[in-house]
């Protein structure tokens, strides 16, 4: 499964997992791609392999999670949202190419386990549940790209095509609240509306749009 769409679109949330364990060479794959996104970003994201307390893997009923036995730490500094979800998307991407499967997860995990984890001054923003699941997920439902864009007759493309890329893209409650136009100047302008964790949902729907539109093709606004 190479193509970047085939990708993007074989992901979907994952919250029951099975025994499976995650590969020690999938593992150091994983490690690796984690520390070129922290020399990249300044982030502090940390992976736990086979520690099944953070989504209490005993107790299946707690939230919607079951079996899950390894995360990513999702960290940075205080106001790092976008960046957290620009850097963490590429990575649920990586792991889905991978054959692995992910759910971003803000609430529904045992905060008092990951937290000890974490360095001086580090926030943490979610988690990143990872591993083999039971099924791949299924198709979010979705809002149609007029919704989420400005669009008309002579928009290229290339724009459709992201924006397009950014509907496949997980948000928050799945409440896809971004909005992606093209200024003026020819550049493209992305913004989030109010919403639990929109900032970090803009940061993963700019990971996707740049995927789709072509980076080469345009420059963000801002
Ligand atoms: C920032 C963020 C936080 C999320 N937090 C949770 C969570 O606490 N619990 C959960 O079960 N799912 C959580 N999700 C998963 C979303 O519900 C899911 O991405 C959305 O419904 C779209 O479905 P999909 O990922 O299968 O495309 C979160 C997703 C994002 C992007």
């Amino acid at each position: 499964m190479e193509d970047i769409w085939e990708i993007m679109r074989a992901r979907h949330s994952v919250r029951k997992y099975d025994n499976r364990a995650v590969e020690p060479e999938k593992a150091a794959l994983l490690a690796e791609e984690i520390g070129r996104i922290n020399a990249e970003s300044g982030l502090s994201f940390k992976l736990v392999i086979d520690e099944p307390e953070a989504f209490k893997a005993d107790k299946p009923s707690y939230g919607s999670f079951s079996g899950c036995r390894n995360y990513v730490v999702l960290a940075g500094r205080k106001d790092d949202d976008e960046k957290v979800g620009y850097y963490g998307e590429r990575l649920v991407l990586f792991a889905q190419k991978e054959g692995l499967n992910t759910c971003w997860v803000a609430l529904t995990f045992e905060k008092s386990k990951v937290q000890p984890s974490l360095g001086p001054g580090e926030v943490l923003f979610d988690v990143l549940a990872l591993g083999y699941g039971l099924t791949p997920g299924t198709p979010h439902r979705s809002k149609s790209p007029d919704k989420v864009a400005e669009i008309g007759e002579s928009t290229p493309e290339w724009f459709k095509k992201g924006v397009e890329a950014a509907l496949l893209a997980p948000t928050a409650i799945n409440q896809q609240k971004f909005f992606f136009k093209i200024t003026d100047d020819g550049r493209v302008a992305a913004k989030a509306f109010l919403g639990p964790c929109s900032k970090t949902d803009l940061g993963i729907v700019k990971y996707h749009f740049e995927l789709g539109a072509g980076r080469e093709n345009f420059e963000w606004a801002e």
